[in-house]
C-alpha cells in the first residue's frame, strides 16, 4: 500500500501542472498543497519562459514560497486569480469541502473565492459521502463572541461537541489564527446541505470565517491506490 505522502505527491504535483506562465496563483496550506508548491517552485527553475505570482493561504505557505523562491504578491492587492490549488480535510461527491485543520481557513476562502479555478489536491482518505463524517467545521472567531457563538452553535447546528481549539505543546492556550482570532471546532456531523449550514454559520455575530467550502471547488485531484481520480 502506497503511503499517505506519496499519494498527496502525485495529487499536488499534477495539480502544478495546470500552472501556465504570466498566471497569478493562489496556493493553499497543507502537507499536500506543499507538494504543487514545490512543484512550481521546481518549474520557476526548470522552465526557461515560465513565470507566475502568487498571493499566499497562511504564513506557514508565505515562508514555504520565500524559501523556494516563488514570488508572492499580498492577498489584499489582488482581485482576481487564474488559479488556486489548495488541499482539503473532507471533500462530499459534489465537490463541497471542510477546511481548516491548520486554522488556515479563511484566508484559503478568500482566495478561492478569488480564483477563477480552484483545484483541490487531495489523498483518497479525504472523500466522504457527507460532510462532517470525520472531522469538526473549523470556526475562525472574534475573541469577544467566543462564548455567545459557541452556544449558538451548539443550539442552531446540533453539534455533538463545540470546543475551543487549544494550542497543545507549542503554546499555552488557545491556537489564535494567523488574523488574530479564536478557532473553535465544531462537531457538527451528517452535514447534508453544506450551503444552507454555511450561510446558518455566515450569520451569527463573531463568525469571521468557517470550514465549510459550498460550491467553491471546480476540480478535484484525488490520488487513490488504484491511480488519479478526477472529479
Ligand atoms: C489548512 O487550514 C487546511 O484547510 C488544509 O488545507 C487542509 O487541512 C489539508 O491539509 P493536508 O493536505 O495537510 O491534509
Amino acid at each position: 500500500m502506497a503511503d499517505l505522502a506519496s499519494l498527496k505527491r502525485i495529487a499536488g504535483r499534477r495539480a502544478a501542472e495546470l500552472a501556465e506562465s504570466g498566471m497569478t496563483l493562489g496556493l493553499g496550506t497543507g502537507s499536500t498543497a506543499y507538494f504543487a508548491i514545490e512543484r512550481i517552485a521546481e518549474r520557476l527553475k526548470e522552465e526557461k519562459d515560465f513565470t507566475v505570482r502568487a498571493v499566499s493561504t497562511s504564513f506557514s505557505t508565505t515562508l514555504l514560497c520565500h524559501q523556494m523562491g516563488i514570488p508572492l504578491l499580498s492577498v489584499g492587492s489582488v482581485d482576481r486569480l487564474d488559479l488556486a490549488i489548495d488541499g482539503a480535510d473532507e471533500i462530499d461527491p459534489a465537490r463541497n469541502l471542510v477546511k481548516g485543520r491548520g486554522a488556515a481557513q479563511l484566508i484559503e476562502k478568500i482566495v478561492a473565492r478569488m480564483a477563477d479555478r480552484f483545484v483541490v489536491v487531495a489523498d483518497e482518505t479525504k472523500k466522504v459521502d457527507v460532510l462532517g463524517a470525520s472531522m469538526p467545521v473549523p470556526i475562525e472567531v472574534h475573541p469577544n463572541a467566543l462564548s455567545s457563538l459557541m452556544r449558538q452553535v451548539k443550539e442552531l447546528t446540533g453539534a455533538e461537541r463545540v470546543e475551543v481549539r487549544m494550542a497543545g505543546k507549542s503554546k499555552d492556550g488557545p491556537v489564535i489564527s494567523d488574523s488574530g482570532n479564536m478557532i473553535v471546532d465544531a462537531w457538527i456531523s451528517d452535514i447534508r446541505k453544506p450551503a444552507e449550514m454555511a450561510a446558518l454559520l455566515d450569520s451569527l455575530p463573531g463568525c469571521i470565517g468557517h470550514g465549510i467550502f459550498a460550491g467553491y471547488c471546480s476540480r478535484v485531484f484525488l490520488a487513490t491506490e488504484r491511480g488519479l481520480v478526477e472529479f
